[in-house]
């Protein structure tokens, strides 16, 4: 069967997190992958996949060493991560790798992957090549056993190199995920939408300087989209992004905002919270919000502060998200 996409598997070397925060990446034990029955898209790709080792060996070392987290067993999920080489996506995918949970990336360029990423079996790790402006890219076969999508695809708020080719806000944020969310399957069990505090006050300072080339009403539309699109969804909206891989050429990028310890978490709901937010805490709430059944339906703003964190520790997160909802 022809696919308007490829899979790829490549050497990886290394993961880019920062080693300041891999203990943020808290103990999982890595369980056997399920034997879910193989898609086709699975099985017409197995043999062009190369086996090698797991580039995240030295997160597992460092996190196994806490035994108070509670696991996050594989299961038949097959999560589709769009945006998996950016700054929050990159730290999903890896996260996902780390608990054994089998992913797929959708992404522009799928060389990258093998960079960040190093060689995966097909059972763990698939990459397809599609970009979410073009709605021919986002072929079904893509989301053929997808269960999950995590969403954490950006481009800068002010124009920049990361424009180029009319990457703008008003194409990745409102038109990619309208198309991304219109290709997916009725049958998802949930999509996850990174989008951003200060969306639904796009007209008020200082958000409006952050607006200024519509970022945030076009986040806007992608979230009212996803909203109505009757999926079962989860919004983050995550503060400043702090510390993980630069990534983005934007005002954070050349200030090289740094987090340190920031690993507290602080929920709210209503678009009221105003501050930063470290890229692992995103991440984290995006893979933990998965298994999270009252997520469903949810939007959050997500800041983190110094102090201890939740971890991947489960309970801590439903508890986080419950008192949000409660506030
Ligand atoms: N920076 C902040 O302070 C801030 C604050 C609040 C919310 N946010 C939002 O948080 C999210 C994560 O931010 P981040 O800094 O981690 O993102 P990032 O590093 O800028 O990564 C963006 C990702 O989106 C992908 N992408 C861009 N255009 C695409 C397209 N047309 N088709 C498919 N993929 C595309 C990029 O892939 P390529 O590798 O192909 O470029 C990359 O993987 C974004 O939605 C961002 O807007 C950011």
């Amino acid at each position: 069967m022809a696919y308007k996409l490829s899979l790829t598997s490549t050497s990886i070397t290394h993961l880019q997190i920062p080693k300041s925060h891999t203990h943020f990446l808290q103990p999982t034990p890595i369980l056997p992958s399920s034997s879910s029955p193989s898609t086709k898209l699975q099985r017409s790709n197995l043999n062009s996949l190369r086996k090698s080792s797991v580039c995240i060996n030295s997160l597992k070392q460092e996190t196994l060493q806490n035994p108070t987290v509670t696991p996050l067993t594989s299961s038949n999920k097959l999560v589709l991560v769009i945006g998996g080489t950016g700054g929050v996506g990159q730290l999903v995918v890896a996260s996902l790798l780390d608990r054994d949970v089998k992913l797929r990336l959708l992404l522009r360029n799928p060389e990258k992957a093998t960079t960040l990423f190093g060689e995966q079996e097909d059972e763990k790790l698939q990459v397809v090549k599609g970009d979410t402006r073009n709605s021919e890219d986002l072929d079904p076969s893509m989301f053929e056993g997808v269960t999950h999508v995590i969403c954490c695809t950006g481009t800068t708020a002010f124009p920049s190199r990361r424009w180029d080719g009319d990457n703008t806000p008003e194409r990745v944020d409102w038109e990619g995920v309208r198309n991304l969310v219109s290709a997916l399957p009725r049958s998802l069990s949930r999509i996850i939408l990174v989008s951003s505090v200060g969306v639904t006050k796009s007209n008020e300072l200082p958000w409006s300087i952050m607006n200024l080339f519509g970022v945030l009403k076009y986040k806007k539309m992608g979230e009212d989209f996803v909203i109505n699109s009757g999926l079962p969804y989860t919004i983050i909206r995550p503060g400043r992004l702090t510390d993980g891989p630069y990534t983005s050429y934007d005002l954070n990028t050349l200030l090289k905002a740094t987090a340190g310890e920031r690993r507290a978490v602080v929920i709210g709901q209503g678009d009221k919270l105003v501050g930063e937010v470290s890229r692992l805490v995103v991440a984290e709430a995006c893979v933990q919000a998965l298994d999270i059944d009252f997520t469903e339906g949810q939007i959050y703003e997500i800041n983190s502060v110094p102090g201890d964190g939740p971890g991947s520790d489960t309970e801590k997160w439903k508890e986080l998200f419950k008192g949000a909802q409660l506030q």
